[in-house]
């Protein structure tokens, strides 16, 4: 697999998060201008969407149950979730958003979906 579009690049806010149904379902956050990060959309607590929650700094907030997930290492911050999610290849251009599942950042097993 490579680098698939998932997005126009206005498609998404600064800030803001949204769904790619690739091979893996896929939360796209955009953190700034020229930086978006790439996390299995499925919370390692209770399978939310987490594209649902809300960006804060570096991170994911489920909207749930609020735990918090990094987007480096895909690594709860708080509880009730424990387990890590996988952090995948993104990267944002003039053409696009792209996500590449093939390149996972982190060792975390996707959750179950
Ligand atoms: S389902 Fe995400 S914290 Fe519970």
């Amino acid at each position: 697999m490579a680098f698939q579009r998932v997005a126009d690049a206005d498609q998404l806010k600064v800030g803001h998060a949204l769904f790619a149904d690739l091979d893996e379902p896929v939360c796209v956050v955009r953190l700034d201008v020229d930086l978006v990060k790439a996390v299995h959309d499925t919370c390692s607590h209770e399978d939310y969407p987490l594209h649902e929650g809300w960006v804060e700094g570096n991170a994911i907030e489920c909207a749930l149950h609020g735990s918090v997930f990094d987007l480096d290492s895909g690594a709860p911050e708080s509880l009730p979730a424990v387990r890590a999610i996988p952090v995948y290849a993104a990267r944002i251009d003039d053409d696009g958003i792209w996500v590449d599942t093939a390149q996972q950042l982190n060792d975390a097993r996707p959750p179950r979906h």
